[in-house]
């Protein structure tokens, strides 16, 4: 190892993404082959038990580029010198719970833990918040953290956008690699909107290609937007392999960039762009390159698109006004 070792800290590390994630952060994929890391976990109290455990396998995985494991139970330490935060430990939704019912059991422990960001984190912070509901957990951490760059707070939606380019490539029977441009917009939530209008099939538009709206309304729509909960139906526990690979997809790309003529979703601090309140923490299309996420300036948003955009970000605005009065932003 010739590098220093990057701080990687994963908060909720001893639960089932957290699980799925450490393995691959400590082997390279997070941030690449030749990054070294030191991974930093916050728990629970009751939880630090089993994150050791979780420690003592890490270890045993003799994995090359991980240079150790430190757990903490206090935010402050936990954040401190931290360059990567993975926001993953809030309370799953479990049968029947909507994202509403969670946002004054999370909101409490996300306004912490951007107070120790803001207190303690390197300079490079990059966060990305998994805990849900996502995008408003990221707006409160964003709000307590002053002296941090807005745009180094963001939620994930790669899984929404990892999902909405199984189910392209399904019905159009071709691999995921030939899908380029697809689109998550709004909140994650059941109101997203997977936008294909602007994707591209082996350099075909795929709207065009899939030549069926009926589909894309009635099925694949849908099926994106509420695959969280078919997986809770189906397993009886939130998605988390998946959750965690897409997590490591949304940094990696964060710091490795967006490949030529290809962009993903990611939600990140609204700058205005396409009428999404100024300060939200939306998805967009966004393209990565030195280190920064841009939303994808320009598109086209007709009617269909634009009532569906509209809904998921008055979704968001409501959520931001419930924080509001609850005095957790
Ligand atoms: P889990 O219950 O298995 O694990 C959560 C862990 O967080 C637990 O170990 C708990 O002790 C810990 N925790 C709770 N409060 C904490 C705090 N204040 N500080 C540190 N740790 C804390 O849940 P999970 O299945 O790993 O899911 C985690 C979150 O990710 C949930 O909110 C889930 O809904 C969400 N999720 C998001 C996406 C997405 O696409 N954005 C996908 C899947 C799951
Ligand atoms: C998911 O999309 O799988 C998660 O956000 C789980 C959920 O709460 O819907």
């Amino acid at each position: 190892m010739t590098q220093a070792p990057v701080n990687v800290t994963v908060t909720g590390a001893a639960g089932q993404i957290g699980y799925a994630l450490l393995f691959r952060i400590a082997s390279g994929q997070l941030l690449g082959p030749d990054t070294p890391v030191r991974l930093r976990l916050l728990e629970i109290p009751q939880a630090v038990k089993a994150a050791e455990g979780t420690a003592l396998e890490l270890e045993d995985g003799a994995f090359p580029l991980l240079a150790g494991t430190d757990i903490f139970d206090d935010a402050k330490q936990a954040f401190a010198g931290a360059n990567v935060a993975l926001l993953v430990g809030a309370r799953p939704r479990t049968k029947g719970m909507e994202r509403g019912d969670l946002l004054e059991a999370n909101g409490g422990i996300f306004k912490p833990q951007g107070e120790a960001i803001n207190a303690g984190a390197a300079d490079d912070i990059k966060v990305l918040v998994v805990g849900n509901p996502a995008n408003t957990n990221a707006l409160i951490a964003q709000a307590h953290a002053p002296d941090v760059p807005a745009e180094r707070f963001t939620a994930m939606t790669r899984l929404d956008h990892n999902r909405a380019l199984a189910q392209l490539s399904k019905k159009l029977g071709v691999p995921v690699s030939e899908i380029k441009k697809l689109a998550i917009w709004g909140n994650h939530s059941a109101t997203q909107y997977p936008d294909i209008f602007h994707a591209e099939v082996a350099g075909k538009n795929a709207a065009e290609a899939v030549n069926d709206q009926a589909w894309l309304a009635d099925t694949f729509i849908p099926t994106v937007a509420k695959r969280g909960a078919a997986i809770i139906e189906a397993r009886g526990a939130s998605s988390a392999a998946s959750a965690a690979s897409a997590a490591i997809d949304h940094v990696h790309t964060w710091v490795n960039g967006t490949p030529e003529g290809d962009w993903t979703s990611a939600a990140v601090v609204s700058d205005g762009s396409y009428g999404v309140p100024e300060g939200l923490i939306s998805s967009f299309p966004v393209t990565a390159r030195n280190g920064k996420y841009e939303i994808v300036q320009g598109l086209e948003i007709d009617e269909f698109s634009r009532a569906r955009i509209d809904a998921s970000v008055q979704e968001l605005t409501e959520e931001r006004d419930a924080v509001k009065k609850l005095g957790l932003i």
